[in-house]
């Protein structure tokens, strides 16, 4: 097989990268180890920046998530057992809007199948090479036959576990990591929500965070121990803490209800640079990990391929590789900003086992400040709805 840009990983990325491609007239084939199934069946992020959206529009898939995304213009912050709305539309003139990431793989998965773009699902042994000299290679094995893509670029979209970052020659990129002592207890269920806006809460047994998916199905996560286990969690005893943890007000309008999905996510933030090597691009999870309270990580993928895409566009449209060239700078200076957001605001709203009461009444002072704060909280809101793309 021939063609310009070979893409691994069918998750957000490589799926809106494609979209983006085909858009410009730019021929992508994408690999991927899972079934189409198991991509839609992991249930992820579920709040997408204004800056995504656009993103989604250009790939033309815009249509559903403006039909049926959820516009929330504000948060709500819960501690000392009352509530604190930050109002992102008064403080920054923009909002974000809620819409799983299940739904966006759909939309993309759907539009790639209809036009008919190739994607080889269960993938074995992908492997890439020749990506920093002229006649990059993707290969794998499919129903145990051998395939080969010849590329002009490799983008690796792969996520956190993926073959492209770990090809890489050790002294070829430099990481940056911390892992969190903490994990976030997941469950997804068909209960509507117990507010109108996602609350984060900062409480003495842990964060907790109210999110939802649509009018009828819920999101809700807790923070637990990063050796716990889901399956030693019943429904009713995540409803109990979930409840433990919220200001009464709204404890007692969770709606509760058998769980579609139980999960535990570890916590972390990772960087990996720089993100080019020659031919061979990393896009979203493959390079960066934030931990999920800043709702950063879909959206940084998103905006990882949009640069890429412009890049792409540029080189075949315009015969310049300027974007090829300022791709890892431009990526990166978005993605500190985010990685720095999102630890912050981790740092501020869970429990954390070594820091202890004076650990706990900082928080409280910072909390108190931000909210009485314009400056404060117009920060908060500004990052959380996110830049445009520069
Ligand atoms: P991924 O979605 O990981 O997609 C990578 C794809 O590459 C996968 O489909 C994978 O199967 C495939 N792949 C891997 N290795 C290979 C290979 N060798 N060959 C071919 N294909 C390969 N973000 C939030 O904002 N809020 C959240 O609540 C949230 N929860 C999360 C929970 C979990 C458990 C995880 C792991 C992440 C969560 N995130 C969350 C982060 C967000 O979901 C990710 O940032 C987003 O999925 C990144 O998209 P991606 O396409 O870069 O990577
Ligand atoms: C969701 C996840 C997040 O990490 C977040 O900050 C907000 C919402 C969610 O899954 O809905």
């Amino acid at each position: 097989m021939r063609t310009q840009v070979a893409i691994i990983g069918a998750g957000p990325a490589g799926l809106l990268l494609g979209a983006l491609l085909h858009r410009a007239g730019i021929a992508a084939v994408i690999v991927e180890q899972r079934s189409a199934d198991y991509v839609l069946g992991r249930i992820r992020a579920g709040v997408l920046e204004q800056t995504t959206v656009d993103l989604l529009e250009q790939a033309g898939v815009g249509e559903r998530v403006h039909a049926e995304g959820l516009r929330h213009d504000g948060t709500e912050l819960a501690f000392g057992g009352g509530l604190h709305r930050i109002d992102f539309q008064a403080l920054t003139g923009r909002h974000v809007m809620v819409y799983g990431q299940t739904e966006v793989t759909r939309d993309l998965m759907a539009a790639r199948a209809q036009a008919g773009l190739p994607t080889w699902y269960e993938a074995e042994h992908v492997a890439i090479a020749d990506y920093d000299g002229a006649h990059p290679l993707v290969s794998f094995t499919k129903d145990g036959v051998r395939h080969e893509i010849e590329c002009d670029f490799i983008a690796g979209c792969d996520g956190f576990h993926g073959v492209c970052r770990a090809s890489l020659p050790a002294g070829a990129i430099t990481t940056y990591e911390k892992v969190y002592p903490f994990g976030w207890l997941g469950v997804l269920a068909d209960v509507p929500p117990a507010t109108e806006e996602l609350v984060y809460a900062n409480h003495p047994r842990g964060f907790a965070l109210c999110s939802q998916r649509s009018r009828t199905r819920s999101r809700y996560y807790v923070q637990c121990a990063s050796d716990d286990n889901a399956a030693r969690w019943s429904d009713d005893a995540f409803w109990d803490e979930l409840r433990r943890r919220l200001p009464d007000a709204v404890a007692e309008r969770v709606v509760t209800g058998p769980s579609l999905e139980k999960s535990i996510a570890p916590l972390r933030s990772f960087v990996a640079e720089p993100m080019r090597f020659g031919r061979l691009f990393l896009a979203g999870d493959a390079a960066h990990i934030v931990p999920p309270t800043g709702a950063k990580g879909l959206n940084l993928a998103a905006s990882d391929v949009g640069y890429l895409a412009q890049a792409m566009r540029e080189h075949y449209g315009e015969r310049s590789d300027a974007g090829i060239q300022a791709y890892s700078q431009r990526c990166l200076a978005r993605i500190w900003k985010a990685e720095r957001f999102s630890w912050w605001f981790t740092s501020l709203m869970h429990r954390f086992p070594d820091t202890g009461e004076f650990g706990a009444r900082i928080q409280r002072a910072e909390l108190d400040y931000l909210v009485g704060s314009t400056a404060a909280s117009t920060a908060l809101a500004e990052n959380y709805v996110g830049l445009p793309l520069a």
